[in-house]
């Protein structure tokens, strides 16, 4: 099988490489060269790791000699599964699934790793909804057991079943869910991500002592401030806004103090700042 992964940032690469661990051809893209070379990198370092600690069937260089990085969306054209992984922010995945829906073969199924974008929104932009699906990986991919699978409203059985087997031939935990905004986990995870940040402007307490609250007293693995900073604070502010728009609660609202980080480029571990310093 042939796996395309739009997006070599931190969610495209894992997927890309757990793809790779599983066995399928990979073609990862991205929009240019430099961002390909440093999610390679970063693939690089997970596989040495994983490795190290014997979890790999194949060695790195084994995997990484089924893995091709191109800046060219035709790359894409033979692939049976095409998943994307690029900004949230349905504009842009739109544009992007409306080319793609002309350049991959017929038969391929295509596939948003979205946290929230209506998956019958993007599905309708592709030209073939019946092969457009959610396949939500969490991050760190090779890490998480969970796929969240979103079916649109006109996904088929047949798309549903093929993309069901393929996270579990990759080692995953499929669980199925209906299209609505965030779908379960971003519904659930987001809103309480968003109030400890509320905490924080409001001054409850230090950032430490709220994700030290929440992973000593619910036994949490990483308190929401570290989670937040290490999903990105721009996906946590673009899932909120959907959230938002799409359910119409003010309980739904962004954090006013989530805006103005955003807004000032402090993003959390990608930019070197959010809530702590990496
Ligand atoms: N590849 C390979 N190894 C990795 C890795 C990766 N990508 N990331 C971390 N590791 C390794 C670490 O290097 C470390 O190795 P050593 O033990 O040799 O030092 C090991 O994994 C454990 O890491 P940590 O010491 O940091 O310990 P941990 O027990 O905290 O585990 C974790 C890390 C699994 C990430 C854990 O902190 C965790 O589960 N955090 C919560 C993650 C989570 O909630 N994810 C969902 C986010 S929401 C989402 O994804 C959806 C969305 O749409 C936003
Ligand atoms: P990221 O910022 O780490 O990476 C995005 C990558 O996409 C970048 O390398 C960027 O250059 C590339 N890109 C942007 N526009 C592109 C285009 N038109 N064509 C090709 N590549 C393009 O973001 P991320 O955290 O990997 O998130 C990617 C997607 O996965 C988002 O939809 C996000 O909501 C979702 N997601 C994120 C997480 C998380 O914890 N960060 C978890 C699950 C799902």
């Amino acid at each position: 099988m042939k796996f395309g992964v739009i997006g070599a940032g931190q969610m495209g690469g894992g997927i890309a490489q757990v793809a790779a661990q599983s066995g399928f051809d990979v073609v990862v893209q991205d929009v240019k060269q430099e961002f390909l070379d440093r999610g390679r990198a970063v693939i690089e370092k997970s596989l040495a790791k994983l490795h190290e600690k014997g979890r790999l069937t194949d060695t790195p260089d084994v995997i990484l000699g089924r893995m091709e990085f191109k800046t060219d969306l035709n790359a894409f054209a033979d692939c049976d599964l095409v998943v994307e992984a690029i900004v949230e922010n349905e504009g842009v995945k739109a544009d992007l699934f409306r080319q793609l829906g002309q350049i991959v073969k017929p038969e391929g199924v295509l596939a948003s790793n979205t946290s929230s974008i209506p998956i019958t929104a993007l599905a309708s932009a592709s030209g073939r909804p019946e092969r457009f699906i959610g396949m939500h990986f969490m991050n760190p991919v090779p890490l998480m057991q969970l796929v969240e699978v979103i079916r649109g409203y006109s996904t088929s059985d047949e798309t549903a079943q093929f993309v069901t087997q393929t996270a579990e031939r990759m080692g995953k935990t499929p669980l199925a869910c209906n299209d609505f905004p965030g779908f379960v986990s971003n519904r659930i995870l987001m809103p309480m991500l968003n109030e400890a940040i509320q905490c924080v402007m409001e001054g409850v307490a230090e950032p430490e002592a709220i994700d030290g609250i929440m992973k000593l007293g619910m036994n949490h693995p990483m308190g929401p401030l570290t989670l937040a900073d290490f999903i990105g604070l721009d996906t946590c502010l673009a899932i909120m806004e959907v959230l938002h728009r799409g359910l119409g609660d003010d309980k739904y609202r962004p954090s006013p103090l989530l805006r103005k980080m955003v807004q000032a480029g402090l993003l959390g571990r990608k930019s070197g700042q959010g809530f702590y310093t990496y």
